[in-house]
Protein backbone atom coordinates (compact mmCIF):
# COMPACT_ATOMS: atom_id res chain seq x y z
CA UNK A 1 0.00 0.00 0.00
CA UNK A 2 1.48 3.53 -1.27
CA UNK A 3 2.15 6.08 1.77
CA UNK A 4 0.44 9.19 1.73
CA UNK A 5 3.14 12.12 0.58
CA UNK A 6 2.95 13.33 4.06
CA UNK A 7 4.02 10.14 5.38
CA UNK A 8 6.86 9.48 3.00
CA UNK A 9 8.12 13.43 3.67
CA UNK A 10 8.31 12.56 6.78
CA UNK A 11 10.38 9.25 6.48
CA UNK A 12 12.65 10.83 4.14
CA UNK A 13 13.29 13.80 6.89
CA UNK A 14 14.15 11.13 9.64
CA UNK A 15 16.30 8.85 7.72
CA UNK A 16 18.43 11.98 6.96
CA UNK A 17 18.11 13.44 10.59
CA UNK A 18 19.03 9.94 11.78
CA UNK A 19 21.98 9.53 9.25
CA UNK A 20 23.55 13.30 10.24
CA UNK A 21 22.69 12.16 13.76
CA UNK A 22 25.18 8.91 13.88
CA UNK A 23 27.61 10.39 11.88
CA UNK A 24 27.79 13.57 13.94
CA UNK A 25 28.11 11.09 17.37
CA UNK A 26 30.93 9.34 15.38
CA UNK A 27 32.96 12.24 14.67
CA UNK A 28 32.88 13.60 17.85
CA UNK A 29 34.07 10.42 19.36
CA UNK A 30 37.02 10.42 17.27
CA UNK A 31 37.71 13.68 17.91
CA UNK A 32 37.53 12.96 21.85
CA UNK A 33 39.30 9.66 21.70
CA UNK A 34 42.10 11.60 19.51
CA UNK A 35 42.69 14.88 21.68
CA UNK A 36 41.85 12.25 24.69
CA UNK A 37 45.48 10.54 23.45
CA UNK A 38 47.47 13.41 22.81
CA UNK A 39 46.63 15.23 26.04
CA UNK A 40 47.78 12.09 27.52
CA UNK A 41 50.78 12.03 25.27
CA UNK A 42 51.43 15.31 26.33
CA UNK A 43 51.70 14.41 29.84
CA UNK A 44 53.56 12.03 29.42
CA UNK A 45 56.14 13.91 27.84
CA UNK A 46 56.32 16.71 30.37
CA UNK A 47 56.49 14.01 33.01
CA UNK A 48 59.58 12.88 30.98
CA UNK A 49 61.06 16.30 30.97
CA UNK A 50 60.51 16.83 34.51
CA UNK A 51 62.17 13.91 35.59
CA UNK A 52 65.46 14.39 33.94
CA UNK A 53 65.93 17.40 35.63
CA UNK A 54 65.34 16.16 39.10
CA UNK A 55 68.59 14.38 39.51
CA UNK A 56 71.72 15.96 38.27
CA UNK A 57 73.29 14.40 35.29
CA UNK A 58 75.93 11.80 35.83
CA UNK A 59 74.41 10.69 38.98
CA UNK A 60 72.57 7.88 37.99
CA UNK A 61 72.91 5.36 34.74
CA UNK A 62 69.87 3.57 34.42
CA UNK A 63 66.28 4.15 32.53
CA UNK A 64 64.20 5.99 35.44
CA UNK A 65 61.04 4.33 33.36
CA UNK A 66 62.04 0.76 33.48
CA UNK A 67 63.29 0.84 37.89
CA UNK A 68 59.85 2.12 38.93
CA UNK A 69 57.57 0.48 41.75
CA UNK A 70 54.16 1.70 42.50
CA UNK A 71 53.88 3.14 46.01
CA UNK A 72 50.56 4.51 47.49
CA UNK A 73 50.91 6.91 51.17
CA UNK A 74 48.72 8.94 52.61
CA UNK A 75 51.72 11.37 53.43
CA UNK A 76 52.09 11.20 49.28
CA UNK A 77 48.77 13.20 49.44
CA UNK A 78 48.27 11.26 46.03
CA UNK A 79 44.75 9.93 44.95
CA UNK A 80 45.85 6.55 44.06
CA UNK A 81 49.28 4.64 43.74
CA UNK A 82 52.15 6.16 42.02
CA UNK A 83 55.66 5.61 40.89
CA UNK A 84 58.63 5.52 42.87
CA UNK A 85 61.50 5.78 40.58
CA UNK A 86 64.14 4.31 42.01
CA UNK A 87 68.07 5.71 40.29
CA UNK A 88 71.01 3.73 40.21
CA UNK A 89 74.94 3.83 39.84
CA UNK A 90 76.74 1.04 38.64
CA UNK A 91 73.77 -0.77 40.58
CA UNK A 92 73.82 0.95 43.49
CA UNK A 93 70.84 3.07 44.80
CA UNK A 94 71.51 6.69 43.90
CA UNK A 95 67.86 8.43 44.74
CA UNK A 96 64.38 7.88 44.44
CA UNK A 97 61.79 10.19 42.50
CA UNK A 98 58.91 10.45 43.93
CA UNK A 99 55.58 11.55 43.08
CA UNK A 100 53.53 13.87 45.91
CA UNK A 101 49.76 15.88 45.95
CA UNK A 102 49.80 19.30 47.90
CA UNK A 103 45.97 19.06 49.03
CA UNK A 104 46.05 22.83 50.09
CA UNK A 105 47.23 24.95 47.61
CA UNK A 106 45.11 28.25 46.65
CA UNK A 107 43.20 27.19 43.73
CA UNK A 108 43.15 23.24 44.66
CA UNK A 109 45.79 20.42 44.10
CA UNK A 110 49.74 20.85 43.63
CA UNK A 111 51.52 18.08 42.15
CA UNK A 112 55.20 17.25 42.45
CA UNK A 113 58.16 15.42 41.57
CA UNK A 114 60.96 15.06 44.54
CA UNK A 115 64.01 13.78 44.06
CA UNK A 116 65.56 12.37 47.26
CA UNK A 117 69.14 11.40 47.69
CA UNK A 118 70.24 7.96 48.87
CA UNK A 119 71.42 9.61 51.72
CA UNK A 120 67.87 11.31 52.50
CA UNK A 121 69.50 15.26 50.94
CA UNK A 122 66.94 16.56 48.35
CA UNK A 123 68.25 16.72 44.91
CA UNK A 124 65.18 18.92 43.50
CA UNK A 125 61.72 19.46 43.14
CA UNK A 126 59.28 20.11 40.41
CA UNK A 127 55.91 21.45 39.66
CA UNK A 128 53.98 19.02 37.51
CA UNK A 129 50.66 20.57 37.56
CA UNK A 130 49.12 23.36 39.70
CA UNK A 131 46.32 25.56 39.02
CA UNK A 132 47.54 28.79 40.92
CA UNK A 133 47.39 32.20 40.26
CA UNK A 134 49.85 33.64 37.38
CA UNK A 135 52.16 36.52 38.86
CA UNK A 136 51.51 35.17 42.79
CA UNK A 137 51.59 31.18 43.47
CA UNK A 138 52.55 30.34 39.60
CA UNK A 139 56.13 31.54 40.99
CA UNK A 140 56.46 27.72 42.31
CA UNK A 141 57.22 26.79 38.53
CA UNK A 142 61.11 27.42 37.99
CA UNK A 143 60.61 29.17 35.01
CA UNK A 144 58.94 31.51 36.83
CA UNK A 145 61.08 32.01 40.10
CA UNK A 146 63.91 30.40 41.18
CA UNK A 147 61.91 29.62 44.56
CA UNK A 148 61.55 25.73 44.05
CA UNK A 149 65.74 25.57 43.73
CA UNK A 150 65.62 26.46 47.67
CA UNK A 151 64.67 22.51 48.35
CA UNK A 152 67.92 21.31 46.73
CA UNK A 153 70.27 19.90 49.61
CA UNK A 154 67.21 19.89 52.36
CA UNK A 155 66.92 17.05 54.40
CA UNK A 156 64.40 15.79 57.43
CA UNK A 157 66.54 16.60 60.23
CA UNK A 158 68.05 20.13 58.58
CA UNK A 159 66.14 22.30 59.24
CA UNK A 160 64.49 20.92 61.81
CA UNK A 161 60.86 19.88 62.00
CA UNK A 162 60.05 24.00 62.94
CA UNK A 163 62.18 24.94 59.94
CA UNK A 164 59.69 23.25 57.57
CA UNK A 165 57.48 25.96 56.78
CA UNK A 166 57.57 29.80 55.54
CA UNK A 167 59.56 32.07 57.13
CA UNK A 168 55.94 34.32 57.65
CA UNK A 169 55.34 30.68 60.20
CA UNK A 170 58.66 30.93 61.40
CA UNK A 171 59.95 28.77 59.18
CA UNK A 172 63.41 28.81 56.74
CA UNK A 173 61.48 28.99 53.11
CA UNK A 174 60.44 32.27 51.58
CA UNK A 175 56.76 33.17 51.07
CA UNK A 176 55.79 35.49 47.90
CA UNK A 177 54.95 38.85 48.30
CA UNK A 178 51.03 38.59 48.26
CA UNK A 179 50.89 34.63 48.36
CA UNK A 180 52.11 32.79 51.53
CA UNK A 181 49.22 30.01 50.75
CA UNK A 182 50.94 28.32 47.97
CA UNK A 183 54.45 27.85 49.12
CA UNK A 184 52.99 27.12 52.35
CA UNK A 185 51.14 23.90 50.99
CA UNK A 186 54.23 23.33 49.12
CA UNK A 187 56.53 23.41 51.86
CA UNK A 188 54.19 21.51 53.45
CA UNK A 189 54.38 18.61 50.94
CA UNK A 190 57.98 18.01 50.71
CA UNK A 191 58.25 17.56 54.42
CA UNK A 192 55.58 14.71 54.09
CA UNK A 193 57.15 13.15 51.23
CA UNK A 194 60.50 13.13 53.53
CA UNK A 195 58.73 11.57 56.18
CA UNK A 196 57.68 8.78 54.31
CA UNK A 197 60.97 8.39 52.53
CA UNK A 198 62.75 8.03 55.63
CA UNK A 199 60.09 5.64 57.00
CA UNK A 200 60.35 3.35 54.31
CA UNK A 201 63.80 3.92 53.06
CA UNK A 202 65.24 0.59 52.63
CA UNK A 203 61.86 -0.70 50.64
CA UNK A 204 62.63 2.46 48.47
CA UNK A 205 66.09 1.81 47.59
CA UNK A 206 65.68 -1.78 47.25
CA UNK A 207 66.52 -3.18 43.36
CA UNK A 208 63.54 -3.06 41.19
CA UNK A 209 62.05 -6.32 40.00
CA UNK A 210 61.86 -6.84 36.58
CA UNK A 211 58.96 -7.67 35.15
CA UNK A 212 58.76 -10.04 31.85
CA UNK A 213 56.06 -10.38 29.81
C1 LIG B 1 42.47 36.77 42.93
C2 LIG B 1 43.45 36.31 43.95
C3 LIG B 1 44.32 35.29 43.64
C4 LIG B 1 45.26 34.83 44.57
N1 LIG B 1 46.10 33.82 44.24
C5 LIG B 1 46.96 33.35 45.16
C6 LIG B 1 47.81 32.26 44.87
O1 LIG B 1 47.83 31.69 43.77
N2 LIG B 1 48.64 31.84 45.85
C7 LIG B 1 48.68 32.41 47.09
O2 LIG B 1 49.45 31.95 47.92
N3 LIG B 1 47.90 33.44 47.38
C8 LIG B 1 47.04 33.94 46.44
N4 LIG B 1 46.25 35.00 46.76
C9 LIG B 1 46.44 35.68 48.05
C10 LIG B 1 45.82 34.94 49.21
O3 LIG B 1 44.44 35.15 49.28
C11 LIG B 1 46.45 35.37 50.54
O4 LIG B 1 46.11 36.70 50.79
C12 LIG B 1 47.94 35.27 50.51
O5 LIG B 1 48.35 33.99 50.14
C13 LIG B 1 48.55 35.60 51.89
O6 LIG B 1 48.17 34.63 52.79
P1 LIG B 1 48.31 34.84 54.36
O7 LIG B 1 47.33 35.92 54.69
O8 LIG B 1 47.93 33.51 54.95
O9 LIG B 1 49.72 35.20 54.60
C14 LIG B 1 45.31 35.44 45.84
C15 LIG B 1 44.42 36.48 46.16
C16 LIG B 1 43.51 36.91 45.24
C17 LIG B 1 42.56 38.02 45.60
Amino acid sequence: MALPEISRSMLKNSLVLGTFAVLTVGVVAVTQLGTAESIEKAQHEAKMQALAQILPSGSYDNHLLDGSRPVTDPLLGNKGATPAYLATLKGEPAAVILQATAPDGYSGSISLLIGILADGRLASVRVLKHRETPGLGDKIELAKNPWIGSFAGKSLNAPTEAGWTVKKDGGQFDQFAGATITPRAVVKAVHKALLYFDAHRAELLKPVEKHNG
